[in-house]
């Protein structure tokens, strides 16, 4: 049996298991995703053991990112680029790191019709998710990728080395083709990262929040005429990248999102509220 695990402490909230298994049980594959509670001095010795048993590979989860870039044998380049990894693949013994939130928020516009190749974008935050998305919008055709942040010093360490990207403020808003937000603002919470009004010329806005699934930012951009993305999109396409790397096949987004929205709606979270 193939086995799959989130490595991460704590990692009892992930939705990461419902989703994998639903496509395990869909395909009617022998595998099985686990989750894997493990403390920052055991990460190294887990996955070393992990390595050359049945394990196909790991979802790598606060706080382990960058211990999972140290450790990888080969780095993808994206992952390279993002400085980060959230995903291992065991290939033949050696450690494969890869980073796979930047292709699944250029797969969820995408899903949604929107195309990045030649838009003029702003990321929303400059923590660990926005520079994966900073790099893929950028790597992936963004005319422009304007980055806001509450603290300008981290905009601008989160451009470090790209091209076409610069550090705006929320006037840069006006026009903006994609917007996406990383911040943490509006999770379980009606706050937005950005005013109101900051919303009326905007194309798309990805809300990577996905607790509520209909954040207030999203309200705002959807009344305005923009197409609204919930988070929850993003999590899922991230989820079919890794099967795409462990398993080299295409995988029904679907199936995933609606075993994540039974899931929350188990746990009492209904995101759908
Ligand atoms: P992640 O790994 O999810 O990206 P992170 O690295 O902690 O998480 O980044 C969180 C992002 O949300 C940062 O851009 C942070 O802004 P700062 O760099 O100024 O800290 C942003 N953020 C969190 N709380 C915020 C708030 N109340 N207002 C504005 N931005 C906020």
């Amino acid at each position: 049996m193939a086995r799959l695990a989130v490595i991460g402490s704590p990692v009892a909230h992930s939705l990461s298991p419902v989703m994998h298994n639903a496509v395990f049980a869909r395909l009617g594959m022998d595998a099985t995703y686990g989750a894997l509670d493990v403390r920052p001095e055991d990460f190294a010795s887990t996955v070393e053991a992990l390595r050359h048993s049945d394990y196909v590979g790991l979802s790598v989860t606060m706080p382990h990112k960058d211990a999972a870039l140290r450790i990888s044998d080969d780095v993808s380049d994206e992952a390279r680029r993002v400085g980060a990894v959230n995903t291992l693949s065991f290939v033949d013994g050696r450690i494969v790191g890869h980073s796979t939130d930047g292709t699944g928020c250029v797969r969820a516009l995408e899903h949604h019709g929107v195309v990045v190749d030649g838009s003029r974008c702003v990321v929303l935050g400059a923590g660990g998710a926005a520079r994966s998305v900073i790099v893929a919008l950028a790597t992936r055709g963004a005319r422009d990728v304007v980055v806001v942040n509450r603290t300008r010093d981290k905009a601008v360490a989160a451009i470090d080395g790209l091209d076409r990207c610069r550090v705006g403020t929320v006037d840069d808003l006006a026009g903006a083709q994609v917007v996406v937000n990383c911040t943490s603002v509006g999770m379980g919470t009606s706050e937005s990262p950005v005013p109101r009004e900051s919303l009326r010329e905007v194309g798309c806005v990805l809300d990577a929040v996905y607790f509520p699934l209909r954040t207030s930012l999203l309200d705002d951009a959807v009344a305005f005429g923009a197409i609204g993305v919930d988070g929850l999109w993003m999590l899922v396409y991230q989820a079919v990248e890794q099967q795409r790397i462990w398993f080299d096949h295409a995988v029904d987004p679907v199936v995933m999102r609606d075993a994540a929205l039974a899931e929350l709606a188990r746990r009492g979270n209904d995101p759908t509220l």
